[in-house]
């Protein structure tokens, strides 16, 4: 069994992640910072896992703090690196936070890596580095456009910057995991997503209009070249997508080669529309999301799903959850963060 960091383990996706870790009997220690997670996300963990991880509040920006830590949890076998500030529209208010954060996180991860001989790194990327495809579903080898984002271009960034390390011939080996649009909690509902004042993404802004927070959802577009007008994702159960990373770890963890860098799509192979969502929501869980069309969404693509194969082929891995699951482990989550019966 192996020891694991994991950086930014207390957010959304790393918190999940550190559940099927430790279920999976590896060792976790996390490194987070709090800035969008809370510490009461550890006793989530416990709950589901009957262990508390062992956590360091660290920013991943502090070289001597990042350092100390690889040294007082020696050896570290693999590091899985889920910290970064991740609101596409904030980073066009606040680049240089998110090139900072994001960027030279990353570099000082690396570093630290380098120092302490640890080779095996799984990376947060995303499907944003596609932009609009020109064929679907999108496959690894499609070629990335230029990001329309700050956000987008850190991971685009972050993804040639590993790339390069690894060419430079160091003995290293990472995997690129691009997701697709991570939704739900964990069926417990001891842990999910803290979306914080009004949310961007459409799952937890459908939960808080069902709950009564929101009046109405905005479905931004109907106009688009879709069968219902309305623009497409591949949502991926956050679950799955936790099981990808234990797989994809397993995989460097368990390849002989010094050097590898896979790049994996992590979606369900499904496209689905907004207004399919909202009727996905409808029927799973018997409450009515009301809403009404608006304008586009400034920035959005149109449509977007992954290709799975090399994931399913090099990860032996698969999306499994039927999607109405999904819904009910959304809304167990919200009824459980709002106190509602
Ligand atoms: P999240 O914000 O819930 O989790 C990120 C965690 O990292 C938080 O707990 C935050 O406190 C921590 N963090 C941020 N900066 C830090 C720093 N400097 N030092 C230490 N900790 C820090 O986000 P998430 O949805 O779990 O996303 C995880 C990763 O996946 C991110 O890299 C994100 O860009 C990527 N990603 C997310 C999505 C998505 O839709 N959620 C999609 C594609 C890729
Ligand atoms: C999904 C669809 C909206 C809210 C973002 C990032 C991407 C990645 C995943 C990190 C779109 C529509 C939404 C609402 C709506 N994150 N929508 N009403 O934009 O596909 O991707 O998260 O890497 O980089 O851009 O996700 O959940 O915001 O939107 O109609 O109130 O729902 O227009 O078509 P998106 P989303």
């Amino acid at each position: 069994m192996a020891n694991i960091l994991v950086t930014g383990g207390l957010g959304y996706i790393g918190s999940h992640t550190v559940v099927e870790l430790i279920q999976h009997n590896h060792t976790v220690i996390i490194i987070d910072n709090l800035s969008n997670s809370e510490l009461k996300v550890l006793s989530g963990i416990q709950e589901i896992t009957g262990v508390l991880p062992q956590f360091e509040q660290i920013d991943i920006c502090d070289k001597k703090a990042v350092l100390q830590c690889f040294s007082s949890h020696a050896p570290i076998d693999a590091v899985i690196h889920f910290a970064a500030y991740k609101a596409v529209g904030e980073s066009v208010q606040k680049p240089l936070e998110y090139y900072a954060n994001n960027v030279y996180g990353l570099l000082v991860l690396l570093e630290a890596m380098r120092e302490t001989n640890t080779s095996n790194l799984v990376f947060s990327s995303s499907c944003t580095v596609y932009g609009q495809p020109l064929e679907l579903p999108v496959t690894e080898q499609a070629p990335l456009q230029k990001a329309t984002s700050p956000y987008g271009n850190t991971k685009q960034m972050c993804e040639d910057i590993i790339q390069d390390y690894i060419a430079s011939g160091v003995s290293f080996k990472a995997s690129l995991l691009r997701y697709f649009n991570p939704i739900g909690a964990h069926p417990s509902a001891c842990i999910g997503e803290l979306p914080k004042g009004v949310p961007n993404n459409l799952v937890p802004f459908i939960t808080q209009t069902a709950a009564g927070i929101r009046n109405e959802l905005q479905v931004f577009g109907n106009d688009y070249n879709t069968p219902d007008g309305s623009a497409i994702r591949d949502y991926i159960y956050v679950v799955d997508l936790a099981k990808a990373h234990v797989a994809a770890m397993n995989r460097l963890l368990n390849t002989d080669s010094a050097h590898m860098c896979d790049i994996c799509n992590l979606g369900t192979g499904t496209g689905v529309s907004v207004l399919e969502m909202i009727t996905a929501f409808e029927q799973a869980t018997g409450v009515r999301v009301p809403y009404r069309i608006s304008p586009r969404r400034a920035g959005d693509i149109e449509q977007v799903w992954a290709s799975t194969d090399y994931a399913n082929t090099l990860l032996h891995w698969k999306a499994q959850t039927p999607l109405a699951d999904v819904m009910r482990s959304a809304w167990k989550w919200e009824k459980k963060i709002r106190g509602i019966k």
